[in-house]
């Protein structure tokens, strides 16, 4: 018999190939996260669970099923997952870092060049017909080439939109709570504290997963002390930017513009005033969605199920202290 596995979304089929042969695989095939009352009835019966980073993964959860073996999350990020009640419960859980870093990075530099050069206002602007003539002071934007950029996180993701920057002679600072003296001079990076970076970058790019520390990092306070042209990126996750001061601060003209490929909270209420912003880019959390990379995605977390399942190691585990945990026991 083989041990049961419940994953919560379709996954490209790449992971699911994987999963079948290794395990009596059910998918759910809502278009939409599973309720958590489906959850719940699921993981009762499965030893080994692939989420998504739209479901809540919580102790309760963890409960329905003493016998469930590992939790793989189809993300880099896992602050849907609560670790430590894995941990607690020795329950490995795994990620997939690595193989989206260069695929979000290409978004993150997309968004701060399309919010830069008025890429979706243009566009709007050709398909509604007001394009009469050329214009020498239309739709104009701030220069990339020779802008500060300030990187906020400089972990993989954002050591690689230092790269892309790097190819448009910008000047670059960099803010983490570990700082990266060895890579300064290789990457032409300059290490700044926060109040730095909001004070003398053009564009503010945020790259830091989500903690109590970064929750609303971004907010009213940060955004005041920001250059009034100041243009804000995040590809990282949506509490970090508090979007009602956000607001307030692109409504104002207190700074010049933003992306965002996440918000708080996700999806984006239709209704939310940030939508009727020109100077606002909103996309649906997309930065790793290239077709090869979601396939990478898959394998590896189906590479995790699988493991877990057989009582191995995870090949990517964010708490890895459950193996001391039962090596002590
Ligand atoms: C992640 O992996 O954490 C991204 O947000 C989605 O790919």
């Amino acid at each position: 018999m083989k041990p049961k596995v419940f994953v919560t979304r379709i996954i490209p089929d790449e992971g699911l190939a994987m999963l079948r042969e290794a395990a009596d695989t059910k998918v759910w095939q809502g278009d939409l996260p599973p309720p958590h009352e489906v959850l719940l009835k699921e993981v009762r019966e499965a030893e080994g669970l692939l989420s998504l980073l739209t479901d809540k993964i919580d102790g309760e959860l963890m409960d329905a099923n003493p016998g469930l073996r590992v939790i793989s999350n189809y993300a880099v990020g896992f602050d849907n997952v609560d670790v430590a009640a894995a941990t607690a419960r020795r329950i490995p859980v795994g990620n997939t870092p690595g193989v989206l870093t260069e695929t979000t990075a290409d978004l993150a530099f997309t968004l701060l060049m399309a919010t830069a050069r008025r890429i979706v206002e243009g566009a709007d602007y050709v398909r509604s017909g007001r394009w009469k003539t050329w214009g020498p002071k239309l739709l104009t934007g701030p220069d990339i080439h020779h802008a500060t950029l300030g990187i906020i996180g400089f972990g993989r993701i954002g050591q690689s939109m230092a790269r892309r920057a790097r190819g448009f002679d910008m000047r670059i600072l960099y803010y983490d709570v570990y700082r990266r003296e060895d890579l300064e001079s290789s990457m032409g990076v300059v290490y700044a504290d926060l109040d730095t970076i909001f004070r003398q970058a053009d564009f503010v790019s945020v790259h830091t997963d989500l903690n109590e520390a970064t929750r609303h990092m971004i907010n009213a306070d940060a955004l005041s002390r920001m250059k009034p042209g100041a243009v804000l990126i995040n590809t990282a996750r949506g509490p970090i930017v508090d979007p009602d001061a956000l607001y307030k601060a692109l409504a104002a003209g207190k700074i010049r513009a933003a992306a965002l490929d996440v918000t708080e909270p996700e999806p984006i209420p239709i209704d939310s005033p940030l939508l009727k912003l020109p100077n606002c880019i909103v996309v649906p959390h997309i930065a790793s969605a290239s077709i090869a990379t979601r396939a990478r995605m898959a394998e590896m977390a189906a590479a995790n199920v699988i493991a877990g399942l057989r009582g191995e190691k995870l090949p990517t585990c964010v708490n890895p202290e459950v193996y001391e945990n039962r090596e002590q026991a």
